[in-house]
């Protein structure tokens, strides 16, 4: 998308939080809720994206510079403050901005196209996003006056009749550059919390005769601002219920929602299980007709072929997994590549860290682990071999092709029939 800068006020104390780490950067699923914005901004298709950090944010800097410019704010006095540390960068340019906040993760890409769009069509010097919310409590509320918004007034400066209003401002916007920068050189710190309030900026646009519009949206979810540990378990709630619906719309069979967590971007296939208290983290693949938990941990690097079982109280992290495989019972496998029709007896585990690298264990076709196994890794069990019960195979210690091993330390008590 041409003629347009996405702006990302992350520079904010967080005091709500309770916390060391930067507000931005509490992850959401297993990602710093700041990547969801700066996502769903480059799926709308803007390129070019400032983010705005608090001069003790290096964590912040380092995490989005990839992806993002990065200005400081040097002092966090108060939303248009932050926006006011772009001014100079953007000094000789005339298009527009879009400004969101990074700690609203759940604004759809969807919702900044239509912003952007709405607000060029209409010829607006700010565009803002509002939602009616049956709970307005700590939200900026929109003042209209014929329809067209006034104001926007924060819940600390709110009267009584102002707190009742249910559209709050969501804290996205679409601006002209030129006049917003304007604006904010007018704006005061005149509030109890002595903060320049972006906010205030739209009735001094008002004022000067520039044309303030907004965009109502329908979904009070995409607004959640998280400045608690509250909001972030209702983002959280919101986000994986989310997930686990689209999952089910595809022909997923999720036992227990309530109790099941599935990071975004994870692809399962039609006619899977997944059974209660599992959690899949991201980067994950699962095939089709496989079943996954109770009690299961799936973290990232790991490939499910189809019509695989994986049970109760199983962790698998950087492992494939081929089709009709079956690991039912107290696992441990990882950096493991296991072939098709293997059975992976209770208890077995794959020592896959010596304590500076972590070493890969193959486990062929057709193979069978007794339970209780450990197979301290690197070390291959060949195809159709069987690895008796509580035995121990050693690093390099690799099982021939239809051999049977038994002990600790495992050894061959019979070869492959030639
Ligand atoms: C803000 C809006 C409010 C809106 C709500 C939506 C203002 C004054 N109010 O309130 O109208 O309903 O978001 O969630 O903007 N920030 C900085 N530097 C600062 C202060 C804040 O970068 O000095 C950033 C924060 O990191 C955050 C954003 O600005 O991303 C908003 O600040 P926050 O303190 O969370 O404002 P809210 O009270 O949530
Ligand atoms: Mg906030």
């Amino acid at each position: 998308m041409k003629n347009i800068i996405a702006i990302v006020l992350a520079a904010g104390k967080g005091t709500r939080m309770k916390s060391g780490t930067p507000k931005v950067m509490h992850k959401i699923l297993g990602r710093p809720m700041i990547f969801y914005v700066l996502d769903a901004l480059k799926r709308a298709g803007i390129a070019d994206i400032i983010v705005i950090a608090g001069h003790d944010n290096a964590v912040i800097k380092e995490a989005v510079k990839k992806d993002a410019r990065v200005l400081v704010q040097k002092r966090p006095l108060g939303s248009g403050d932050a926006l006011n540390t772009a001014k100079g960068v953007l000094r000789n340019y005339s298009g527009d901005i879009v400004v969101t906040c990074g700690d609203a993760p759940l604004i759809r890409s969807d919702t900044i196209k239509d912003i952007i769009s709405r607000h060029k069509s209409s010829g607006a010097s700010a565009t803002v996003l509002t939602v009616d919310l049956k709970d307005p409590t700590g939200y900026g509320r929109v003042i209209r006056r014929d329809g067209s918004v006034l104001k926007i007034i924060e819940e600390a400066n709110a009267n009584f009749d102002e707190k009742d209003i249910g559209e709050i401002n969501v804290g996205t916007y679409c601006f002209r550059a030129k006049d917003i920068f304007d604006a904010l050189s007018r704006i005061k710190p005149d509030n109890k919390k002595k903060e320049y309030f972006l906010t205030d900026s739209l009735e001094v646009l008002n004022k000067t005769e520039r044309r303030v519009g907004a965009v109502k949206i329908k979904d009070p979810k995409e607004s959640i601002g998280i400045n608690t540990r509250k909001d972030l378990a209702d983002a959280t709630g919101f986000l994986k219920n989310m997930i686990l619906e689209e999952l089910m719309s595809k022909g997923v069979t999720i036992q227990d929602p309530l109790s099941t967590v599935i990071y975004p971007d994870v692809k399962i296939g039609q006619d899977t299980v997944i059974f209660s208290n599992t959690v899949v983290e991201s980067d994950v693949e699962i095939g089709r007709r496989g079943s996954v938990g109770p009690f299961a941990r799936i973290r990232c690097g790991v490939r499910l072929d189809d019509d695989v079982e994986v049970g109760n109280f199983v962790e698998l992290v950087r492992t494939r997994i081929g089709a009709k495989t079956r690991v039912k019972h107290h696992t441990y496998l990882g950096d493991a590549i296991v072939g098709k029709n293997v059975n992976i007896g209770a208890g077995t585990i794959t020592a896959n860290f010596d304590g500076k690298n972590k070493n890969r264990t193959v486990i062929e076709d057709g193979a069978s682990i007794g339970v209780g196994a450990r197979l301290i890794a690197p070390v291959k069990v060949g195809k159709c071999a069987i690895v008796g019960a509580g035995s121990v195979l050693p690093k390099n210690h690799n099982v021939p092709r239809g051999a049977t091993v038994v002990g600790v330390p495992a050894k061959i008590i019979r070869r492959a029939i030639p």
